[in-house]
């Protein structure tokens, strides 16, 4: 599967531009996870991309959540590796995540959240400007950005960093695709 495949199909299948742009920013900083860890930055950066592609198929039915979304991403010619990690990224299916592919989607879907929302309260609602000490801070207070899963984004321990590591790491992954983020 190319980039562009995996890009298509999330055009076809998304329609929800914020959605969208959780899936590239998931991507962005799977990708830059990967190169930080020495992993397949092309195997978990596509896993990033793809995770998701489901959710507006499936009307609302979180149970059917990321089956579809891993069914979908095989058929496009995704691993068992890829796939096992979009599957079990929804808690709902008690699947236990193996691993560090599995880890680093499970922390890194709600860091992006975190990071928007970050941006989103600044007088410029830019990602230009926005320092990681700042995401860090809205991280420890709880009631910004309350549905946000902090207890998520810090299994990142488990794949061996910091959370202030996989934040500064995130926050520059997703300021280099700011402009397709909109932020
Ligand atoms: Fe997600």
């Amino acid at each position: 599967m190319t980039r562009k495949e995996a890009l298509d199909s999330v055009r076809a299948n998304v329609d929800n531009e914020n959605l969208a742009r959780h899936m590239l920013a998931t991507e962005a900083i799977m990708r830059a996870l990967a190169r930080h860890l020495g992993e397949d930055e092309e195997e978990w950066g596509l896993t990033g991309l793809l995770h998701d592609i489901d959710m507006e198929l499936i009307d609302g039915d979180m149970n059917s959540h990321s089956k579809l979304g891993a069914d979908l991403a095989r058929e496009l010619g995704a691993s068992e590796a890829m796939a096992h990690a979009i599957l079990c990224h929804n808690e709902r299916h008690g699947i236990p995540l193996e691993t560090k592919l599995d880890k680093a989607l499970f922390c890194v879907d709600p860091l992006t959240g975190l990071i928007t929302a970050a941006a989103l309260v600044r007088p410029d609602k830019k990602l230009a400007g926005l320092e990681a000490n700042s995401v860090i801070k809205k991280f420890k207070e709880k009631s910004f950005a309350a549905g946000v899963n902090r207890q998520q984004i810090s299994l990142c321990s488990e794949i061996g960093l910091e959370l202030g590591e996989l934040i500064e790491l995130g926050l520059v992954a997703m300021q280099g695709i700011a402009a397709d983020l909109g932020l």
